[in-house]
């Protein structure tokens, strides 16, 4: 019984629709409300404690609330809370960024990953004076017109494939593509040759749950991009500075045109930022005739909080994370084999989603082939049994550096459970 979270929940939908302020927050009969989060374990108003694989959907890679940048950020408390005038610390933070991404040499800080797609797009329309872009099914780059279409996450989750609301000009001049099939790219690219201003990718999918590239898939998506002269943007909202200290694009030896970054490059208070060639960037107001803007953009808060967490990352191995990581997916994979229920546990880096799916999921259209209602036993049972997962079939799991080897035989052992009593509803 969750008698503080029942009441909470009451009171916000009438506030709020479903009672809460992004769809993926929301589950039935009513999501747990939080009061708080230290290292790898976030705890609910009725005072239970879980190990934490959602991590705010991505951003506490530290885990939650580590002492560093808490200091930090009370030091600066008083200082003020924003400015609207430029501050030491949003160059101290872009000069990590730009010595750790080489293929962003100016940048842009948002308030979130959605504003920073939408200024991309706009941006790469500009500079390449074409409008077509393409985009991948199950990617999602945020809540915006631009990007809504075969959209992941929220979008999969509640069976909404594109958002009503986008006027058809609009629409029309976004084209989806199936991730990790190049036969669908060439086709894209041969019927709108000339007219692509660029391409955005997610090069790790993890809003459909976590879909890996299939070798060589990014790199012929650059080949094409470069014959016809469009854009490359990768979205790295969710994979910058989770794989290794830079982009995913580090790790494969791709130059983007454009990156998009988010999530942990805030430590976990808002932001977002898109960067690449200056050529390009300085297209940006006033420098040039896009328009760009936020009165929150680079807060100082922020720009502290993101400066921290970088600080500490560039000690870490992400070797760690990794290997947890590896040792979660392969047990889970055994406890489910053991209980009779098909699964395929995809993980890549510290990234991973149980799948309730009898078949390989490597695309958007397996993933959507999965058992969602299972999934849901299998997050209630877990929770119940202390482990806090995104709830969604169509989310990945986050594994933070707070974790240790004492919530890695809790999870094995709270999976094993999990898996044990969801039998009955095969
Ligand atoms: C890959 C990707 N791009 C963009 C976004 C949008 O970021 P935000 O929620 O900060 O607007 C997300 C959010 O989850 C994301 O995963």
């Amino acid at each position: 019984m969750s008698v503080r979270s029942e009441s909470l929940f009451r009171e916000s939908i009438d506030i709020f629709p479903s009672g809460v302020n992004s769809p993926v927050r929301y589950y039935g009969p009513y999501p747990e409300f939080i009061e708080r989060a230290h290292g790898p374990y976030i705890e609910d108003v009725d005072g239970r404690r879980y190990i934490d694989y959602c991590l705010g959907f991505g951003p506490s890679i530290l885990g939650h609330s580590p002492e560093n940048v808490v200091k930090k950020l009370k030091e600066k408390l008083a200082d003020g809370f924003i400015y609207g005038a430029p501050t030491e610390n949003e160059s101290k933070l872009g000069k990590v960024i730009k010595g750790a991404i080489p293929s962003i040499e100016k940048m842009r800080f948002t308030n979130s990953g959605t504003e920073a797609t939408m200024h991309a797009i706009r941006l790469a329309r500009a500079f390449m004076k074409r409008d077509i872009i393409v985009k991948f099914d199950g990617a999602y780059h945020g809540s915006h017109d631009y990007v809504l279409q075969k959209m992941g996450s929220g979008g999969l989750t509640f069976g909404i494939s594109s958002s009503p609301g986008i006027p058809e000009q609009v629409s029309s001049t976004v084209v989806v593509g199936k991730f990790n099939d190049e036969e669908s790219v060439r086709k894209i690219f041969s019927t709108f040759k000339g007219k692509i201003a660029a391409v955005i990718v997610e090069p790790v999918l993890g809003n459909v749950g976590v879909i890996p590239p299939a070798g060589g898939f990014l790199n012929f998506l650059e080949e094409q991009c470069r014959q016809d002269g469009s854009l490359l943007i990768f979205d790295e909202v969710i994979t910058g500075f989770r794989f290794t200290f830079g982009g995913y694009q580090n790790s494969i030896g791709i130059k983007p045109d454009i990156t998009i970054l988010g999530k942990i490059i805030g430590g976990g208070l808002p932001v977002g930022l898109f960067g690449g060639r200056s050529d390009i960037m300085d297209m940006i107001a006033p420098s040039g005739p896009v328009y760009e803007g936020g009165t929150f953009s680079g807060n100082p808060l922020t720009m502290i909080a993101g400066y921290e967490t970088l600080s500490e990352l560039r000690k870490k191995e992400y070797r760690e994370i990794g290997a947890y990581t590896e040792k979660i997916a392969s047990s889970a994979s055994d406890s489910a084999r053991k209980y009779g229920i098909q699964v395929q546990v995809n993980n890549t880096g510290p990234m991973f989603t149980i799948f309730f799916n009898r078949n390989k999921v490597d695309s958007y259209d397996s993933a959507a082939e999965s058992n969602s209602r299972l999934f849901m036993e299998f997050f209630k049972t877990a929770k119940d049994n202390g482990i806090y997962l995104p709830p969604s079939q169509f989310e990945s799991n986050f594994v933070s550096f707070a974790h240790c080897k004492n919530e890695l035989e809790k999870t094995i052992e709270a999976f094993e459970v999990s898996f044990r009593e969801i039998k009955k509803y095969l």
